[in-house]
């Protein structure tokens, strides 16, 4: 029985090995025994290789190790935590409590490629909000440190201060991987929103252009967020944001706005429907259009009228004479005033209109009395507004689309998700947060709420509840599952040398100690490239547990002392639930002993599983 191997599966998706392969499948040609032949690639490649020492590029200290930073797997897994979700068996919303780059790692087989928009408001880098030390030697053990799940040696999460001398490059070692990543997940209709100030615009435009490509920059949009004015250093109030926006292909459009018709009636029954007065001139002068300047007479009265010399008409004569005939122009009825258009509904080519680059419509303030009402006190400074970010999810995406967040904090995205589904879309959101520690002088620490993740996963409960409330007959996806992110399940293969016997007895069972099934059954999901959400039916088969994931395409069965009777049984799930294929995986130290383990692989070949795997 092949096993999944602790050191390469414990792992989250290599995304090296994967550019490899991608590599060689464009360029076999390229590849030696012993690894790529750079040269050969650079030949390959011919004329687009830049071999001068000084060209244009936007680089700090530290930028390949933060690439490298995003290509590592992560080493971290993460455990389902049904007690303090809602709706754990049938909803596709996720909750995710980490640091976003391991849990960026971790979905990422899961879904590629499967994320419609995101919307980040990241750590603007003020000077006073947090941004998390990546650590490149062990990332989770450093995440667990710094969130005191482990004993943290006094370590103290940082500001990072303009005087640190890497004020702005430890902002872009933060963003750069977490960027990288991100584009995975975008569909190729996809869109990335990022929220900013001017503190890092510049540098957020460059990094984007980088791993995006500044050919799909879309818009960085100027969203004013106050009336009143700021306390003005030098006479002026910085009354505004800014959300970048960026596609992931040229397949992007955003759905515009609605345009309003209420202005085309039918008052002379029209057999062509409702229309309205339009201008029958165009932006030109007789000068520039000679063929525009003529004057028109009205066939009923025979009046004539005279075109304006600095805005002539729309239509040369010609074309003028069959609109006329048509009755597309409204003559004025004395003579005075001047001939318009006649414009059908009918004839409207578009049904929207753009969508502005400036978004004067939200004003912030609303912000914190959203937030402060739903969660009943001022917990979260800074929140951004609901309005804000439904408008920018109506804009990106459609009703069926997966929306991702990974800087959610208090969750106004899971929040705003909600609140749109409530016409009967059916949007689903993950969002990812740090349990960054509350300050113990404030309100919120003080009411019990320990981090800024606990913060966020009980304004989403507020939120469905209150849901339920107003709307009992709501039938859509009030839920959401939470998971957080810790060590691998999977014992890492250690043998200490000095003390064989201990470590062999101690990798008896190679799953950790006070690890559950469920825990090792969503690492495998994972593993697999599973979507977290997809319904799992849970049997006893033989009087052991087994999870059928997909209807029969993953079975998994983590019990001990499995006989014979079971694996038979699991073997007839296949002629049961007729999967194309079927993956089965057991625990290697699962089975009641040796002769089973060994039968098992046969029997569940005979029955056409050949994926058998143990763990
Ligand atoms: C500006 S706030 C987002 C506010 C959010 N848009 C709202 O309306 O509530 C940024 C959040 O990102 C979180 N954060 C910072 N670094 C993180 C990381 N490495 N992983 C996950 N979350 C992180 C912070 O804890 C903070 O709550």
């Amino acid at each position: 029985m092949q096993k999944l191997d602790p050191k390469t599966d414990g792992r989250s998706v290599d995304i090296v090995a994967e550019n490899i392969d991608k590599l060689k499948t464009l360029f076999p040609e390229v590849f030696t025994e012993g690894g790529i032949d750079f040269d050969a690639l650079k030949e390959t490649l011919g004329e687009y290789i830049d071999g001068r020492e000084e060209r244009y590029s936007f680089t700090w200290n530290g930028k390949s190790k933060a690439r490298w930073l995003a290509q590592t797997p992560s080493t971290g897994t993460l455990r389902p935590c049904p007690e303090e979700s809602v709706n754990w068996d049938t909803t596709q919303n996720l909750f995710i409590e980490g640091d976003n780059l391991e849990v960026l790692k971790l979905l990422q087989k899961s879904y590629y490629k499967k994320v419609k928009m995101i919307y980040i408001d990241p750590p603007y880098n003020t000077g006073n909000d947090f941004i998390y030390p990546d650590d490149f030697r062990d990332n989770i053990k450093n995440y667990l440190e710094l969130t005191g799940q482990v004993d943290n040696e006094g370590r103290k999460i940082s500001t990072n201060s303009e005087t640190s001398g890497r004020y702005h490059t430890d902002w872009l070692n933060m963003m750069y991987p977490r960027l990288k990543l991100a584009r995975n997940y975008l569909r190729d209709d996809g869109i990335i929103f990022i929220s900013i100030d001017d503190n890092e615009v510049a540098n957020l435009r460059k990094v984007c252009d980088d791993i995006f490509g500044e050919e799909n920059f879309l818009c960085t949009f100027l969203w004013k967020k106050r009336t009143g004015s700021n306390d003005a250093q030098n006479m002026i109030s910085i009354d505004h944001d800014y959300v970048m926006a960026y596609a992931k292909t040229d397949q992007v459009r955003l759905n515009g706005l609605s345009k309003d018709f209420s202005n085309y009636l039918n008052p002379d029954n029209d057999p062509l429907g409702p229309w309205t007065r339009g201008d029958l001139t165009c932006n030109k002068t007789a000068s520039e259009r000679p063929n525009l300047y003529y004057p028109i007479k009205d066939p009923v009265t025979g009046i004539e009228y005279q075109c304006n010399p600095n805005r002539v008409w729309a239509y040369e004569k010609e074309r003028m004479e069959r609109v006329i005939s048509e009755g597309k122009v409204l003559f004025p009825k004395n003579g005075n005033g001047t001939p318009m258009y006649k414009r059908h509904l009918s004839e409207v080519r578009s049904q929207e209109k753009p969508f502005s680059s400036i978004i004067d419509t939200v004003i912030n303030t609303i912000a914190t009395k959203e937030t402060r009402e739903i969660l009943g006190g001022q917990y979260f400074d800074f929140p951004k507004s609901v309005d804000l970010i439904r408008q920018l999810i109506g804009q990106g995406t459609q009703k069926n689309d997966l929306i991702l967040d990974f800087f959610s904090g208090s969750a106004t995205t899971a929040h705003a998700v909600l609140d749109l589904n409530k016409d009967g879309d059916n949007r689903k959101f993950i969002v990812v947060q740090l349990p960054e520690p509350c300050d113990e002088k404030l309100e919120a620490f003080k009411t019990g709420y320990k981090t800024i993740a606990e913060i966020g996963k009980e304004r989403i409960r507020r939120v469905i509840k209150k849901i339920k409330e107003e709307t009992p007959d709501y039938e859509g996806d009030l839920g959401f599952k939470v998971f957080k992110l810790d060590s691998t399940n999977i014992k890492p293969w250690e043998v200490n040398p000095d003390n064989l016997q201990s470590s062999l007895e101690d990798y008896i069972s190679n799953i950790k100690d006070g690890r559950s099934e469920h825990d090792i059954l969503y690492e495998i999901l994972l593993k697999y490239g599973l979507d977290l959400t997809q319904p799992i039916e849970e049997r006893t088969i033989a009087g052991k547990t087994v999870f059928i994931i997909g209807y029969g395409a993953l079975v998994i069965c983590l019990a001990d002392d499995i006989t014979l009777e079971t694996v038979e049984d699991i073997a007839g799930l296949k002629k049961e639930l007729q999967p194309e294929i079927m993956r089965v995986v057991f625990k290697d130290t699962g089975f009641k002993d040796d002769v089973v383990k060994t039968n098992a692989v046969q029997i569940l070949k005979l029955a056409g599983i050949e994926d058998v795997k143990s763990l």
